[in-house]
Order: C-alpha cells, then structure tokens, then sequence
C-alpha cells in the first residue's frame, strides 16, 4: 500500500475536520464501498463526552446513509508515531459491515500498517448468533 493511495490521503485530509476540542486527538477515516466510492468521516466530540463518535463509524454510517451496503477497504489515520486502530466499538461495526477487510493504518508522516480485521477482532459477535 502506498501512502498516496486515494483512501489513504482521503482519511488524512477527513481527519482535518475533526471536531476534537476536548482530546486534542484528531482521527479521519475513509471507507471503500463495493462500487469504488470513498466515504470519509472524522471523529465528532461533545462536551458530554459518552456522545462522542469516533471517526471510523462516522465514515461507514455516512456511506450507508449514501445507500452503501458493504465495504472493501478502510483507513484510519491519526498523528500518532504507533499507529492507532479503530476501537473495539468500531471493531464491531467495521466487522458488520466489511467482514474480514485490510484495515490500512496511517499517519500524517508517511507510515503505514495494514491489518486484517479479523486479526485486531478475531472472534465477533454478528447476525449468524441471531
Ligand atoms: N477515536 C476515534 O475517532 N477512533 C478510534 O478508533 C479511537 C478513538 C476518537 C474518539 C475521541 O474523539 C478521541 O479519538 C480520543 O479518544
């Protein structure tokens, strides 16, 4: 993976409109739906703090919203030197709605990770239970 891969520089550029004023931590993410189409989001926080949304289901709740069903790739970026992954809540809805996808971690230097999904959330709850 390249660091100018288009889902890379589109969750970089997302994590510029974070609205972050209580971490300080800004997150962006971009998401691929099964069409080609990127959808980004950044995380949003709130002064009650439990409301805050993280980045990564900003972006998968804004493609579904655009009519989105599934997703091949994800992106997260955040200026951290040990790349951040997506939270265990994201974990879940990432597995829902990507399954066993490449997660591409990244940071405003130019590093780079990738991992699967079902590594970082090898055994997930999900609609076969039900
Ligand atoms: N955050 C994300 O946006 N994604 C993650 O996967 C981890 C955490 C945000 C939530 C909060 O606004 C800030 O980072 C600090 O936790």
């Amino acid at each position: 993976m390249k660091a100018s891969d288009p889902l890379v520089t589109a969750a970089l550029a997302a994590r510029e409109n974070a609205f972050a004023p209580f971490s300080k931590f800004k997150v962006g993410a971009a998401v691929e739906g099964l069409d080609g189409r990127i959808h980004t989001g950044c995380n949003v926080e709130n002064a009650s703090y439990g409301l805050t949304m993280c980045a990564e289901r900003v972006a998968v709740f804004k493609g579904i919203s655009e009519g989105a069903r599934r997703f091949k790739r994800v992106a997260v970026a955040a200026d951290t030197r040990r790349l951040t992954p997506p939270c265990g809540a994201c974990r879940q809805i990432l597995w829902e709605f990507c399954g066993d996808v490449e997660i591409l971690l990244v940071n405003p230097h130019g590093k780079t990770e990738t991992h699967r999904l079902k590594d970082l959330f090898p055994k997930p709850f999900d609609a076969t239970y039900l």
